[in-house]
């Protein structure tokens, strides 16, 4: 079989991303997190504008690339990334909004499971229902870091959400379950990552509220959470 890289999604040849690749939804988000974070960071791809980087963090090897927004989204780039470009590491650095009454804007959670209402598991044909959950070493380290940061956290289950615009909210039967927040991405990419063998975690800062509308943050306030979270993640990766 001709080997299937470039793809139509990933300009790029094996070899140019690292093991660990961050994801953060916005394309702009990557070139910030390189630009910043990154020492030595080279740009691998750039089709739709999906800008990924490649680069050093504390002398560790490092991409970062845009997951854009939704499931389908996702889906595709990280089964590319790791089923043609060898990444055996993928860290969700995203945004969620809060479902529940311990959890406020600014906080971080820990995705350690994701739900979903999406279709996307169906394709594997199970006899039941799949769990898409974070891997476990990935999600110490990720707590530890918050621990020794002295940031607030929560772990526990997303809602992975196909719809934004709901006509009837599904809120409060999540949040009846326990789950933390939603946001739009995680249960596909852990879900990939199971098919593949590989390794996800995805860490949200918490954007909005749906218990706590009124608590809205300063544009710095965002970054300063933004900040923190992508030092945690650069720590694990
Ligand atoms: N819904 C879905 N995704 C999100 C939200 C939300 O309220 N906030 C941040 N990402």
């Amino acid at each position: 079989m001709s080997s299937p890289v470039p793809t139509a999604h990933i300009n790029a040849k094996i070899g140019d991303f690292a093991q660990t690749v961050l994801m953060p939804g916005d394309p702009l988000r990557s070139k910030f997190i390189a630009d910043t974070f990154l020492e030595r960071a080279v740009l691998v791809n750039n089709v739709r504008g999906v800008q990924g980087y490649t680069g050093y963090y504390k002398g560790k090897r490092v991409s970062v690339m845009a997951s854009g927004m939704g499931q389908p989204s996702i889906g595709i780039y990280s089964h590319e990334l790791f089923n043609f470009f060898g990444v055996d590491k993928i860290i969700r650095v995203g945004s969620c909004g809060g479902y529940n009454k311990n959890v406020h804007v600014r906080d971080i959670i820990l995705a350690q499971g994701a739900c979903s209402n999406s279709n996307f598991t169906r394709q594997f044909d199970l006899p039941g229902t799949f769990c898409p959950i974070a891997d476990f070493e990935m999600l110490t380290h990720a707590v530890q870091a918050c621990v020794e940061k002295g940031l607030k956290y929560h772990v526990g289950n997303l809602l992975s959400s196909d719809i934004f615009y709901e006509e009837e909210s599904s809120f409060p039967k999540w949040a009846k379950m326990g789950v933390l927040g939603v946001e739009m991405e995680t249960a596909t990419l852990y879900t990939t990552a199971a098919r593949a063998g590989k390794k996800a975690l995805t860490i949200c800062t918490v954007s909005d509220s749906l218990l706590y509308p009124e608590e809205d943050t300063t544009a710095e306030e965002r970054q300063n959470s933004f900040t923190d979270m992508m030092e945690i993640a650069l720590e694990i990766a």
